[in-house]
């Protein structure tokens, strides 16, 4: 149900300097999607009456933008030109809030690891309160605004480190940026900030001193730093994935999947798997993969796009690429990559092959080194694979060909024809026997080397 009274801002203008990188900080991968995809996701979970994404100016803030609107078609955009702090960054959404006069819950691009939970606990507390902030106990609280407390127990102001203290910084309440006010009172309150302070910028935590100095309370609700954890360079990235891959690992196995090592295993945030899916090893789930029950996925796999169905063995060693599907009780054997393939049910493709824009019909066995030759170099073409039809080892299917059902192939051979259901087709030169060739072939061999070896 949407929730009319609710508007979510996140702010996505940072510069990211510190990633080192060309791709704007937000737009960089956790678990196989941006953490801007991840906070919009997690926006949108709460059902608010508004989005508003603010991003950059130039290419990269176009970027971020249609990254945004990827996720989120229905979230409005904002551009902050100039990055002059928090403050100013949300007074950027404002035109997009117009008419709304809710409460507008603030969030960072750059901080994927909030949950749903954490908010709707900051979201109750901001019901009886015209400003609420989200803090947590930080293990080393340098770099973060510090929280401190008023005698009722709420927040009577934060402090950015650089403007702290002594006192002020050995206070380890930190304020983890995310806060929620009324509409209304950010239309009053942020065109107030000054940007008199050691960054010159304009800090949306002044927010609080200015709703004190109004007499009112601002309530403080609190959450576990893990989840608070801000992504400045690549090291906090690894970081947040390692947190994120346990959390997936986890959700995973309480729905009934075995890893045998979860730690060795990587999801990706839409990764689906079935009841009794055993999952070895060393294995990697690109994003778009759904995995049925029963399933068995033996170490060392690499699967992206991909769909395997009940009861299906994978592995070890496969390589399942997008579009590639693997029906019931099929099994793709180690060494064997598949792509934008269907391999119907209780098929067999058991040992180092390719199968490339094809199909293989239900129980057709594929001898090991069978390539589909799917491209001429310009297009791609698909092989049809009948059901019940043995393919020989080293096979070469130069598509578009098809083999009939209950057809086979010998071993070696490159089919370039049709082949008719349950016809036999050999391309291969006649076997020839000349008796003894070896062991004279040896004997020649022999004398020569050790002609040379005496100089002659
Ligand atoms: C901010 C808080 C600090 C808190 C910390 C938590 C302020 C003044 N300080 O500090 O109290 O402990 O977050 O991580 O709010 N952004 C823009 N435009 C801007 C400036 C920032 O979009 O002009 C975005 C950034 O992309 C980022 C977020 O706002 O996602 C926070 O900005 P950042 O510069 O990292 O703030 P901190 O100094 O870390
Ligand atoms: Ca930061």
């Amino acid at each position: 149900m949407q929730r009319d009274d609710l508007a979510i801002v996140i702010l996505a203008a940072g510069m990211g300097t510190r990633m080192k990188s060309r791709l704007p900080k937000v737009l960089h991968p956790v678990a196989g999607r941006s953490m801007l995809g991840h906070v919009l996701a997690l926006a949108a979970a709460l059902d608010p009456a508004r989005v508003v994404v603010v991003h950059g100016p130039g290419e990269e803030g176009a970027a971020v933008a249609r990254e945004a609107r990827r996720w989120l078609p229905e979230a409005a955009l904002a551009e902050q030109a100039e990055r002059k702090g928090t403050g100013h960054a949300v007074m950027q959404a404002l035109p997009a809030l117009d008419g709304f006069d809710g409460r507008v819950l603030v969030l960072y691009g750059d901080v994927p690891l909030l949950t749903r939970e954490t908010l709707q606990a900051l979201l109750e507390k901001a019901a009886d309160a015209p400003l609420a902030v989200l803090g947590f106990e930080a293990a080393d609280p340098t770099g973060y605004g510090r929280l401190i407390l008023s005698e009722d127990g709420g927040v009577d102001a934060i402090i950015e480190e650089k403007d702290a203290s002594e006192e002020q910084r050995r206070v380890t309440l930190c304020n983890s940026g995310v806060m929620v006010a009324g509409a209304g009172m950010l239309r009053r309150l942020l065109p107030m900030l000054r940007a008199e302070n050691a960054q010159g910028e304009l800090y949306l935590t002044d927010l609080v001193a200015l709703t004190r100095k109004e007499g009112k309370t601002v309530a403080l609700s609190t959450c576990r730093e893990e989840e608070t954890l801000g992504v400045n360079d690549r090291a906090q990235l690894a970081t947040v994935e390692r947190i994120v891959q346990r959390r997936l690992r986890m959700a995973a196995m309480r729905e009934g999947v075995t890893f045998a090592d979860p730690d060795s295993v990587f999801l990706s945030w839409d990764t689906r798997l079935g009841r009794d899916v055993t999952v070895g090893p060393f294995v990697v789930f690109g994003p778009g993969c759904t995995v049925a029950d029963n399933v068995t996925i033996h170490s060392h796999c690499h699967l992206e796009g991909a769909v395997v169905e009940e009861g299906a063995q994978i592995g070890p060693f496969a390589r399942l690429r997008p579009g590639a599907r693997v029906m019931a009780g099929a099994k793709v054997g180690n060494f064997v990559e598949v792509k934008n393939a269907t391999v119907e049910a209780g098929a067999k493709v058991n040992h180092l092959s390719y199968i490339g824009d094809a199909t293989v019909g239900e129980k057709a066995n594929i001898g090991a080194g069978t390539i589909t030759c799917n491209y001429d170099g310009f297009l791609k073409h698909r092989t049809e694979i009948g059901a019940g039809a043995f393919i020989g080892s080293n096979s070469a299917l130069v598509a578009p060909v098809k083999i009939g059902p209950g057809a086979l192939v010998a071993a070696g051979s490159t089919i370039t024809k049709d082949v008719p259901g349950d016809a036999l087709a050999i391309e291969r030169a006649e076997e020839r026997i000349v008796e003894g060739w070896a062991a004279r072939y040896r004997a020649r061999k022999k004398h020569e080397k050790e002609r040379r070896k005496a100089g002659k």
